[in-house]
């Protein structure tokens, strides 16, 4: 498969780290420091779901495809104010798609394991052209009187129109269970059977554990693909990783020995998007021309679970119409 087609959205509100520190016990300085974000979008007035459609929206028109044209439907979400009908399911009327749709939860990792779903869909043939819609609202899971989460993330809603084509070489997804260093409970209905009464959890995380575990298997993904695909950091025009922090990108990057041109990022701008984070980035670099035919790219993604995602790609230009 490749990619024919890129978009993305933003809520419109923008909330500086000055704005935080309004509310918070927190700082501008300590937050760029420590993560590198200055400010990030928050939904406000739009709508998760309003998000996405823009997103999908724009990455169809880009592909040159027609709505009905999509075979397949994926939206890589963790959670959103619907527990049921799937986002996929909301958003696909609206677009004009016709096909089936399914959500997928691979936390920040989410988009590249949707990406891995559709390269089996096109091996099997079971679709020729597929649209993943990753939108995402994690600010909606944190404790808002907590420094040490709420800080961290953005939302947004990223999209890719894939078809069939040469353009990934290889994929590796993992997982391993580690629940207790980053989650989300959503409480549910209490049954008459059900002796324990959940409460919802607003997100917790242990920072610096997500932060080894992230730059440890990240480390491992970035190796275990190069060396399995004869190839060297060099070999990689460009890295698009997940947008969490600029530490984790940076230890990233020192151990492969490459350029920081080489790392493009915009979590100065929008935080962590959670698996929205890479087609946000993706779809902004090629509206700017910043990706090049032939160019080789590799993304790579880590989430809670503890989930990775890394794959390999040559880049095909797109073609974007004035707006
Ligand atoms: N503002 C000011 N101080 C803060 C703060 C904030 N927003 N958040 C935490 N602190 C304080 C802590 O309370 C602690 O204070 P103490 O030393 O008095 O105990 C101090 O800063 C250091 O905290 P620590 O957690 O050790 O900082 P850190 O250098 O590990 O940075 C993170 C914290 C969260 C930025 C970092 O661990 C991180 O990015 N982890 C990965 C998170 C991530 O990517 N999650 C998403 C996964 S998809």
């Amino acid at each position: 498969m490749k990619i024919i087609g890129t978009g993305s959205a933003l809520p419109e509100k923008e909330v500086t780290n000055d704005m935080l520190a309004g509310f918070l016990e927190t700082s501008d300085s300590w937050i760029t420091t420590r993560t590198g974000i200055q400010t990030r979008r928050l939904l406000s007035k739009e709508t998760l779901s309003e998000l996405a459609i823009t997103a999908a929206q724009n990455a169809i028109k880009s592909s040159g495809l027609n709505p009905e044209d999509i075979d397949y439907l994926i939206c890589s979400n963790v959670a959103n104010s619907y527990v049921s009908p799937s986002l996929s399911s909301i958003i696909l009327a609206p677009l004009g798609c016709c096909c089936p749709c399914i959500d997928l939860n691979g936390a920040c990792a989410g988009f590249i394991y949707s990406l891995d779903m559709a390269d089996a869909f096109f091996k099997t043939g079971r679709a020729k052209n597929i649209l993943i819609v990753a939108a995402e609202e994690p600010s909606r899971f944190c404790n808002w009187h907590e420094r040490e989460t709420s800080v961290l993330f953005g939302d947004g809603a990223g999209a890719v129109v894939l078809t069939e084509g040469e353009g990934f070489k290889d994929f590796r997804v993992t997982a391993d269970t580690h629940t207790d260093v980053l989650y989300y409970k959503r409480s549910l209905e209490v049954t008459p059977y059900d002796r324990v009464e959940e409460k919802t959890m607003p997100l917790v995380m242990q920072g610096r554990e997500v932060f080894k575990l992230a730059v440890r298997a990240c480390i491992k993904d970035v190796d275990v693909m190069l060396e399995r695909n004869n190839m060297t950091g060099e070999d990689i025009d460009m890295y698009l990783l997940h947008q969490a922090n600029m530490r984790i990108i940076e230890s990233i990057r020192e151990h492969l020995g490459q350029p920081k041109e080489k790392f493009p990022t915009n979590l100065q701008k929008y935080g962590n998007t959670s698996s929205a984070s890479i087609p946000i980035l993706m779809d902004e670099l090629s509206r700017a021309g910043e990706l090049k035919d032939g160019m080789t790219l590799l993304l790579s993604a880590f989430g809670g679970g503890f989930v990775t995602g890394i794959t390999i790609m040559k880049w095909s230009e797109i073609k974007y119409e004035e707006e």
